[in-house]
């Protein structure tokens, strides 16, 4: 169990390399079932989320090694996953099933776990599967799905990237064309379909709102460099908001963080978009409202960090959570470092003060840990960021070297049970 000890730091500079993207890099993983060749992943992430998926793969018959930073992944003898207890530890688990559904004609898995940030069912997939043909049956705390897949139009009542990355697969070996719309526009849905377009697939409008998929008989083995991770890249950048200084995030890109960019702006931080990523200058001076949305609009995941800078930014600043109904479990921890935050459902406002001071506060979820850790770079004394369940590990490449490598003053603590 790893703990985070983290003291008032000087201006951040340097540059932060930025890895490669968890959300983008997991379904890819998923969609590595659909052949029955090598899929190589380049650069694959060193997160918890990734080796649990990797169990979970494994359990389905999958063959996985690493080579370097490179993860081979070869499904030739797939089969039913053997060991639920991988899939309960991960929301992304259920990506699984469209794959599974694909190339078996039959997928079970027990109802997913990952993040408690709001009930986050999973209808929108089944309601997919359905359409294209299959047979869901929900008992004993598991969902089964059976049938042989055509193509069908399917309408999603909400933009979910999960079960749009999901039906996708599931269509992209399925008799005949099928059309998604309201589909999620997320960069990690174009990342995943050009991926699975280098495996033979035949998809269009991905990133828009109708996305069609022409069914191919069999999908052969690729190599893929996924995105760099948007959400990481946009923790850092605040993290450069909260104290100052400057921040070259390489490798980051401006078009998947308009949303973020805009707002760190208004708020008075510069941002120059250079051939080598991202430069952030300067730290947040004015109060800023934001609104959580689907893409291109404000990434729910970049909701805590935001607020952590808000925190020490003068004015009242105003959040809107409209994706997730529990997400701002954060704004206890940080009330307790002394930041001025109230609550009401939804909407959480804060008024900036001029001092936060250190104290041990729990990392409630992923993006809540990251946001912790920022905040304790502008409080004075030591803040410890206490990790039970390895939340941060989940979806941070080593957050912590790479903040101490530009100054911040963040240790890991390994502590036993
Ligand atoms: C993905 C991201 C996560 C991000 C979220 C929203 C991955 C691995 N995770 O999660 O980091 O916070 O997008 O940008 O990519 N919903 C339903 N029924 C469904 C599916 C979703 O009601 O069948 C609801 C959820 O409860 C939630 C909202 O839709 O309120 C968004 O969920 P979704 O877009 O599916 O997020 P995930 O794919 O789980």
């Amino acid at each position: 169990m790893a703990h985070y000890a983290v003291r008032e730091s000087p201006p951040l500079r340097g540059e932060i390399p930025i890895s490669t993207s968890k959300n983008a890099v997991l379904p890819i993983m998923c969609g590595a079932l659909l052949t029955s060749e090598d899929v190589r992943i380049e650069k694959a992430p060193e997160l918890t989320d990734v080796k649990t998926l990797c169990a979970l793969l494994e359990s389905c018959g999958c063959r996985v090694r690493r080579e370097g930073s490179a993860l081979i992944l070869r499904a030739d003898a797939l089969r039913m996953p053997q060991d639920e207890e991988d899939v309960r530890k991960m929301r992304a688990s259920v990506l699984v099933l469209g794959p599974l559904l694909a190339r078996l004609g039959e997928a079970r898995i027990p109802l997913p776990g990952g993040c408690a940030i709001g009930q986050r069912p999973i209808d929108q997939h089944l309601k997919g599967m359905s359409a294209l043909g299959a047979g869901v049956t929900c008992e004993h705390g598991g969902v089964t799905l059976r049938g042989h897949l055509r193509g069908a139009v399917i309408y999603l009542d909400m933009p979910s990237v999960g079960a749009t990355e999901n039906l996708i697969m599931a269509a992209t070996l399925a008799e005949g064309v099928t059309r998604i719309e309201n589909a999620a526009k997320e960069p990690e849905i174009v990342d995943l379909a050009a991926f699975l377009s280098a495996m033979g697939a035949r998809i269009t409008g991905a990133g828009t709102s109708t996305i069609v998929i022409e069914g191919v008989k069999r999908l052969h083995g690729a190599s893929w460099q996924p995105i760099a991770d948007r959400v990481e890249a946009g923790t850092m950048a605040c993290a450069c908001a909260i104290t100052g200084g400057e921040l070259l995030l390489r490798g980051a890109r401006a078009e998947h963080l308009r949303s973020l960019l805009f707002k760190l702006s208004e708020a008075g931080v510069h941002i120059k978009d250079t051939p080598g990523g991202l430069l952030i200058l300067g730290r947040a001076k004015q109060p800023f409202e934001i609104r959580t949305m689907v893409y291109p609009g404000f990434p729910t995941d970049l909701q805590a960090p935001m607020m952590a800078v808000a925190c020490r930014t003068p004015g009242t600043s105003v959040f809107l959570e409209t994706i997730f109904e529990n997400r701002f479990m954060h704004a206890a921890e940080l009330s307790r470092l002394g930041a001025h935050i109230r609550v009401e459902n939804r909407v959480a406002v804060v008024e900036g003060v001029r001092e936060l001071t250190g104290a041990r506060v729990a990392a409630t979820d992923l993006r809540a840990g990251a946001a912790l850790i920022l905040a304790g770079l502008a409080a004075e004394g030591e803040t410890i960021v206490t990790d039970e369940t390895g939340h941060i590990d989940r979806g941070y490449d080593r957050i912590e070297e790479k903040l101490a490598a530009v100054g911040g003053l963040v240790q890991r603590i390994e502590e036993t049970a």
